[in-house]
């Protein structure tokens, strides 16, 4: 071969040249692609958790891509590591995180529920361990430690204790009873109830552990197949707190007659306004494991009563972990 040849040189340019244009385009969008991933995951480092925000964050798998693509173009390819492909089946720990009610010790939790609802939104998944959602009702039950507390949650998995009373209790008509605060608050709202022309009794309040036994094993030998659906197991009753109470229409004994009155209607508008939640609705069935109880009040005050109305969150566990338990920005 002569070198120097010039139609040789011509030649050779002429298949060189683009070779290594396309060559070197590929080396430096890939050296700028790996130095903008190590700017952006910089902030990271400074965290507690960064190793496995790290792994685990939605920039870091774009520009995994992207980078793979490159590598393609330059004629390499590097093969997907097991921590990429867990990225990818994975919701990044980042978006749980980014949730203000992320409570690291159930960080697990996160993972696990969210791999048996591979559907639902992260914040969605966060809110429901936090509220004990991912556990079978009467299966994973956990004790409450905090019955006196005003937002105790008392449902299919929180159980009080079969010898907790409340200390504070007050008289209501009817023979019935309730914590002072919810008794005040209820004669409050059945006064301006009544200036609107709207009357109610309340058929039930407190409810000791024992007469919620009662109660229940009565509707089970009766109805075992539906009893669950709307009558508590005793030590899961909110009725034992004394924050719940019963409404009816004056002159019945049966709950059921309170449906579609107007007085539940009324109730369903302004209980708010004095503290009160309808507790089990048809909405939040899912969640609480009953069927809808427009009779139904529970007191949490009035300043949470009306900020659940105004978010129009639907259960009062979605509602504590998002505004008592912790507070958005
Ligand atoms: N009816 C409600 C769910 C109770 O028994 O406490
Ligand atoms: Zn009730």
């Amino acid at each position: 071969m002569n070198k120097k040849n010039p139609r040789f040189k011509q030649r050779s340019r002429g298949k060189f040249f683009p070779a290594a244009i396309l060559l070197f385009s590929a080396i430096l969008i890939f050296f700028g692609i790996r130095l903008a991933g190590c700017l952006f995951t910089s902030d990271e480092a400074a965290d507690g958790d960064a190793a496995s925000k790290a792994a685990s964050s939605p920039k870091r798998t774009i520009n995994k891509d992207i980078a793979d693509k490159v590598n393609k173009i330059a004629g390499s390819s590097v093969p997907p590591t097991s921590a990429s492909l867990r990225t990818k089946q994975e919701t990044p720990l980042s978006s749980f995180q980014d949730c203000y009610y992320y409570e690291s010790a159930n960080r697990e939790g996160y993972t696990r529920y969210q791999s048996l609802n591979p559907e639902m939104p992260p914040d969605e998944v966060v809110w429901r361990v936090n509220a004990g959602l991912d556990g079978e009702f009467y299966t994973d039950i956990t004790d409450i430690s905090n019955p006196n507390d005003l937002y105790v949650v008392v449902n299919k998995r929180n159980r009080l204790s079969s010898s907790f009373i409340p200390d504070d209790m007050a008289a209501l008509p009817s023979g019935v009873s309730a914590r002072k605060d919810a008794a005040e608050a209820y004669r409050r709202m059945a006064e301006a109830a009544a200036r609107d022309g709207v009357i109610f009794i309340p058929q039930s309040g407190y409810r000791s552990y024992d007469y919620q036994n009662q109660l229940y094993t009565n509707y089970k030998a009766t109805d075992p197949g539906g009893a669950d659906t709307y009558s508590a197991r005793p030590g899961f009753s909110e009725h034992q707190t004394g924050l719940a109470i019963d409404l009816n229409i004056p002159g019945s004994g049966n709950l059921r007659d309170f449906v579609g009155t107007e007085q539940a209607e009324w109730v369903s508008k302004n209980a708010h306004l004095f503290g009160f939640i309808v507790r089990y609705t048809e909405k939040n069935r899912e969640i609480t494991g009953y069927v809808s109880e427009p009779w139904h009040i529970r007191y949490i005050g009035a300043e949470h009563a009306a900020k659940m109305k105004e978010t129009g969150i639907i259960s009062f566990e979605e509602y504590k972990v998002k505004y008592i338990d912790h507070q958005p920005e």
